[in-house]
């Protein structure tokens, strides 16, 4: 049987890039999979694809930053499939307004409104989502951990497999970089909201975890390689990373469907990095190694510059 047969996910943002793929790898997997994006055509789009491989898939329309988005599509999963069992919070608009500088570059507004999709999101989604989970029970076809097979028990076993819930940070959330201070500042936050939820829950069968992505060539920036069209500037990124390329959308739906399955039943409050082994490596010896590549190719570009992260201009 499918792992995750007979189990209601929730993908937020999951019409295209790593929600998209995780979206359609939960379907995959056996779970309905309720996609909670803005973007209708690539939601429609995504539910197309997911019910053409055999899943089974739909689309919640709403903005994440706000809560009746977040009470409506716990409600959609408890009053027309009668369960929730995970919740996958990734929505976040890649490349859109959150690059501002330091922060005396970026004004109060813009900072509201990078922290509400980044953290607020996140927060509401859990807020309405636990209390489902807890309604719902262990999920059908869980293989329940067999408790009382080592060490000393006493009493009833612990709630288990109720629900799992996995964040999407960034290694943002990690490393820190110059010019995105609330990008940077709300991928920590939501590791750090991540751990208290896995203290706060685990107690109930829920376990909270986040991962932390690297480069992910999603169709957006895919385009945009494409549009720089600079395959040196490409391979700079590709260098990074000690497994010598940057990661798909599946990489990460593949990191996201395993903590969603009864095999993650013991993790929680971790932040897995997806990332190619990039945020593990001594940043002085990167910078020595890649010298020569850099000196080799002067017209090198990538849409990081348009950004204005020249470290020469600071
Ligand atoms: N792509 C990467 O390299 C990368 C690396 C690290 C972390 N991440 C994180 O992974 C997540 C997904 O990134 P991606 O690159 O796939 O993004 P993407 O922009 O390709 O897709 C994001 C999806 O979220 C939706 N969305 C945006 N704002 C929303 C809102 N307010 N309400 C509902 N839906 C909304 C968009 O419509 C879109 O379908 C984000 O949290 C991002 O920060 C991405």
């Amino acid at each position: 049987m499918s792992r995750l047969a007979g189990r209601v996910a929730i993908v937020t943002g999951g019409a295209q890039g790593i929600g998209g793929a995780t979206a359609r790898r939960l379907a995959l997997d056996g779970a309905h999979t309720i996609i909670v994006d803005l973007n209708e055509e690539l939601g429609i789009q995504n539910v197309a694809r997911i019910e053409s491989d055999g899943g089974s898939a739909q689309l919640y329309l709403g903005d994440v930053t706000k809560e009746e988005t977040a009470t409506g599509m716990v409600a959609e999963a408890m009053s027309r499939h009668g369960r929730l069992d995970i919740l996958v919070q990734n929505a976040f608009p890649v490349g859109e307004g959150t690059f501002g500088g330091g922060v005396t570059g970026i004004d109060l507004e813009d900072w509201r409104a990078a922290m509400s999709v980044l953290l607020d999101a996140v927060f509401l989604g859990a807020k309405h989502a636990v209390p489902a989970m807890q309604e719902s029970g262990p999920a059908p076809g869980f293989d329940a951990v067999p408790y009382g097979e080592y060490g000393l028990h006493e009493g009833a076993p612990p709630p288990m497999e109720v629900g799992r819930i996995v964040n999407m940070s960034s290694v943002h959330g990690l490393l820190q970089a110059s010019g995105v201070p609330a990008y940077d500042a709300g991928k920590a936050a939501v590791i750090g909201l991540t751990r208290q939820m896995a203290v706060e829950y685990g107690p109930t069968g829920i376990t909270v975890n986040a991962i932390a992505p690297g480069h992910i060539i999603t169709e957006k920036l895919q385009k945009l390689w494409e549009e720089m069209s600079n395959p040196a500037g490409y391979r700079l990124f590709e260098l990074q990373y000690p497994v010598r390329r940057t990661g798909r959308p599946e990489d990460v739906a593949n990191g996201v469907a395993f903590l969603c399955s009864s095999e993650a039943s013991f993790i929680t409050g971790v932040t897995l990095p997806i990332d190619g082994g990039h945020s593990v490596q001594l940043q002085e010896n990167l910078v020595v190694e890649m010298k020569d590549f850099i000196q080799e190719n002067a017209g090198l570009k990538t849409h990081f510059d348009e950004w204005g992260t020249d470290l020469r201009r600071r």
